[in-house]
């Protein structure tokens, strides 16, 4: 089943194109007994066989001398959180990763609590082996290798990045069974485009999904300092969500003029002058009604300011999280991080 979806669609290109590669290993032939068994009875009865511990364990060992030594194990099961784009992008970032599915009621746990490093579900509701749940794990996780998305598909869907729902699509004719497209998208102002883009995810996320709306955050990067610390902030309000708002505060304007930041907003003070006075300058007139915000500093070398740029922000009415320090890391990594240390705080 892996392997025969593997090879189809944008997966199966992936793999044509060798950006992606996937292996399949037979849990039976790494069987104990002459019949190939690799189950057996419950300890304490009942119904269903169980999957013995020690060819999952051969198995997996098979698997780990293909791939490094601590390459990650993966087992699905519905005893797990459910799979969300942020575990997706954090083993997108993995090269390899071992993949477990197992069959009949389960695996024997104690070789699950020897080599199991991740639980992933894929819903709450219950399949017949984990080689779905694997299929959808590896899907999603390749449109994050570069390459497996052409420019076109590789732009969709980001929105989930922060937890909101697509707005909606259209295309020819512009009119369909008496339905007009919106008009804004007639209009070929693309500011006002993005602004009805954004209003609709919400309201979509709103109406179907408030679930969502309830962890995702609008992101507002608060900028001061270099000319370089104003690229990065840009950079990293773009990793970090499809809609953030990027604040120059080496403006006058903006330093003097009142601003109350609201619960759901994370604020990212993102700097190369990690000095206390200037974010204390910086933030003079800002309040926020407790939402987090996270200082980010761009340089290297340890942030010397022993907790005083935190506690400044938690003055100005601020949920601080632990100051970031960007000193040369991949930008991506390091807004992967802030969204996991922010999600639904
Ligand atoms: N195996 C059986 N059900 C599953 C689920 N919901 N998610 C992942 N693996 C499974």
């Amino acid at each position: 089943m892996i392997r025969d979806a593997a090879n189809t669609s944008i997966m199966g290109r992936a793999v044509k194109n060798g950006l992606i590669s996937v292996n399949t290993i037979n849990i039976r032939d790494f069987s104990t007994n002459t019949r190939m068994m690799v189950d057996d009875y419950p300890y304490g009865g009942g119904a269903g066989m169980v999957m013995e511990a020690e060819p999952v364990f051969r198995a997996v060992n098979a698997a780990k001398e293909q791939c490094g030594g601590n390459t990650r194990v993966i087992y699905l099961t519905p005893q797990a959180r459910v799979l969300d784009q942020l575990k997706v992008e954090e083993l997108a970032r993995e090269e390899e990763l071992i993949i477990l599915c197992g069959h009949y009621e389960g695996i024997d746990d104690r070789v699950l609590s020897e080599v199991v490093t991740d639980n992933i579900s894929i819903g709450d509701y219950v399949l017949t082996g984990g080689e779905l749940g694997a299929l959808v794990l590896m899907d999603a996780v390749s449109r994050f290798v570069p390459g497996v998305l052409n420019n076109e598909e590789s732009s969709r869907f980001e929105s989930m990045k922060d937890d909101l729902l697509e707005y909606p699509h259209y295309t020819r004719p512009e009119v369909w069974h008496g339905m007009h497209v919106p008009e804004v998208l007639l209009s070929g102002d693309h500011v006002k485009i993005e602004e009805w883009r954004h209003e609709q995810s919400l309201e979509r996320t709103r109406q179907r999904r408030p679930d969502l709306l309830a962890v995702s955050r609008t992101v507002r990067t608060v900028f001061f300092g270099s000319a370089e610390a104003a690229d990065t902030a840009a950079q990293l309000n773009r990793e970090v969500s499809l809609y953030g708002e990027l604040l120059d505060y080496n403006r006058n304007k903006l330093k003097k003029s009142r601003r109350r930041f609201k619960k759901n907003e994370l604020v990212l003070f993102v700097t190369d002058v990690p000095d206390v006075e200037g974010l204390e300058a910086v933030t003079a007139n800002i309040r926020s009604d407790g939402g987090p915000a996270v200082p980010v500093y761009i340089g290297e070398g340890p942030a010397d300011d022993s907790g005083k740029c935190e506690s400044i922000l938690s003055d100005r009415g601020f949920r601080t999280e632990k100051s970031m320090r960007i000193g040369g890391r991949d930008i991506s990594e390091v807004s992967l991080e802030i969204r996991k240390g922010t999600r639904g705080k």
